[in-house]
């Protein structure tokens, strides 16, 4: 059983700004309570800003005041909320999980930048083994969440050929590298000068202008 402090250590947005401008480190910042039916509680090691994330920073609204900065993150489980017979949960403490918080859940104070958040079970994955936890940071999160549910939904098979549009963005970045792995052709579109970028995360065509 974790001993979980009832304070942490968490980057709070003070205000309306850049993340350099309003974020403050709390040393004393209450830990979430407990996990809930279909929720998790992840001590976290690796943390990242979310670029969606860093655009609502800079509106002044409100209910971003005082709520824990951060989206993606990875982590190990350490407490698992009691399960329903419906939904039981494979994801067990110990576990090593990579995901992003809801916007849900961001909207209730919980952010990645924290030693310790609760979010629902299905927002994260269990860490593939050969992928170090810096880098499951970035790919786990919603920039990979988004490419599994696009590439599910296209439906696509080894030797489709596909075109990758903002292919050297955050996401289109990931996609380019996931289809080559899948064994499609991918041709990317992108700026000049990002065109070798793009080549090299394994694009075999590329549109520049
Ligand atoms: N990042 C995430 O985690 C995430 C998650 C879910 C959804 N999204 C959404 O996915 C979209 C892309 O996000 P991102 O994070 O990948 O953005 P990003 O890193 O800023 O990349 C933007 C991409 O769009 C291209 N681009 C910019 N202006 C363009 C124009 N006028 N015509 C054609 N291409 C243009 C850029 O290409 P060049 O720079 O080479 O010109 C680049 O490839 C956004 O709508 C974002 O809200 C992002």
């Amino acid at each position: 059983m974790v001993d979980i402090p009832k304070t942490m250590k968490a980057w709070v947005v003070t205000r309306a700004g850049k993340p350099q401008d309003v974020l403050e480190l709390k040393n004393n910042w209450p830990t979430p309570p407990p996990p809930r039916t279909g929720e998790i509680m992840v001590r976290v090691s690796y943390a990242a800003l979310n670029p969606g994330e860093v655009k609502i920073m800079g509106m002044a609204l409100p209910f971003k005041v005082n709520t824990v900065a951060g989206m993606d993150f990875v982590g190990e489980v350490v407490q698992v909320g009691p399960s329903t017979p419906k939904s039981p949960s494979d994801v067990l403490v110990g576990m090593i999980v990579g995901g992003t918080i809801p916007l849900m859940s961001m909207w209730r104070g919980a952010g990645a930048l924290s030693e310790y958040l609760v979010v629902p079970v299905d927002s994260v994955v269990e860490k593939p083994k050969g992928l170090k936890e810096s880098v499951a940071a970035g790919l786990l999160g919603i920039a990979g969440q988004t490419n599994a549910v696009i590439i599910r939904a296209a439906n696509l098979r080894e030797g489709n050929k596909v075109l990758v549009n903002g292919a050297s963005g955050g996401v289109g970045s990931i996609s380019v590298q996931l289809l080559r792995g899948m064994g499609m052709h991918v041709t990317a579109v992108c700026s000049a000068k990002n065109e070798a970028f793009v080549r090299r995360q394994g694009a075999e065509e590329v549109c520049s202008l």
